[in-house]
């Protein structure tokens, strides 16, 4: 059996870009005929928005999935949105608790991976997109993903925080492989770092990505993804800008960084 693949970006730092890198990403994953399931790890459910389902329209967060012990079903319990071959499990604000519920019982961690990677199995790829905060909920997500991506801008209170993502993402894949049997389970690894929100011809952008390439060599995917109000605008529209504004110079680059996030995760 293939291994599933789910792919997340993270940043602790909050209002970096990880919502509008997932959902773009995923819309591109189901924009190429890949069946796509987005996963909002969010009680802001901004990612729920973005793809035009509505947190009003939410019936199961993963905070049901977890506490009823659902098994995903597509159609069933897992909604496909207006998007072809894109489904989402939504979030709303009452998936709030969900960081209390991670945190008090030990093995929702177990949990939520198995979860996701029977939704791996049902689906091409698996996209999570996840809250700021180094949190439980947090956790959880790297323990279920095959592979992480960080999301920085150029400020380096967000570039600070890559070393947190890097040895968070280090520490669990050695509590997996110490405890888990290798065959069964996929080790989540650091894959790339994707610069956003970036303010073309400015010094501080070429020091923060000579900086960036430094420490983190290869690891940073590149072209990097600049500052438009496009992002903003297909924001406050729900629609990814993959699928409505597919020839701007943010979707170009965007289509070439998801190209190389796919080449690295298979
Ligand atoms: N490339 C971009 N150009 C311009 N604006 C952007 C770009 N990417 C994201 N934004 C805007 O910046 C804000 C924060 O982006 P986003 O919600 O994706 O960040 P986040 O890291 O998911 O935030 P949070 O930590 O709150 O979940 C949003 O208003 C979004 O529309
Ligand atoms: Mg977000």
């Amino acid at each position: 059996m293939s291994t599933p693949k789910v792919i997340s970006f993270l940043n602790y730092k909050g209002g970096v870009g990880k919502t509008n890198v997932s959902v773009n990403f995923a819309a591109h994953c189901a924009q190429n005929g890949k069946s796509t399931l987005l996963i909002d790890w969010d009680p802001q459910g901004d990612s729920t928005e973005y793809v035009g389902y509505g947190r009003e329209n939410v019936e199961l967060t993963v905070f049901d999935f977890l506490s009823e012990n659902l098994h995903p079903e597509k159609g069933v319990n897992i909604a496909e949105t207006e998007i072809k071959n894109l489904w989402i499990i939504g979030a709303n604000s009452s998936l709030k608790n969900v960081e209390h519920l991670v945190s008090r019982e030990e093995d929702t961690f177990e949990r939520f991976r198995d979860l996701v990677h029977e939704c791996g199995r049902i689906f091409d790829v698996v996209v999570i997109d996840c809250p700021p905060a180094n949190s439980h909920v947090n956790i959880a997500s790297i323990f279920a993903s095959t592979n992480v991506f960080i999301v920085t801008t150029s400020s380096s209170d967000s570039i600070d925080k890559i070393g947190l993502v890097d040895q968070m993402v280090n520490d669990i894949s050695a509590v997996i492989a110490d405890n888990m049997d290798r065959d069964e389970y996929h080790l989540p690894t650091l894959s790339g770092i994707i610069l956003t929100m970036a303010v073309e011809n400015t010094v501080g952008l070429d020091v923060a990505q000579e900086h960036l390439k430094a420490i983190w060599g290869n690891l940073i995917i590149e072209p990097a993804i600049p500052r438009t109000v496009a992002a903003a605008y297909s924001v406050s529209e729900n629609i990814p800008l993959m699928l409505s504004r597919q020839n701007t110079k943010i979707a170009i680059r965007y289509r070439k960084v998801f190209e190389e996030v796919l080449h690295r995760v298979n």
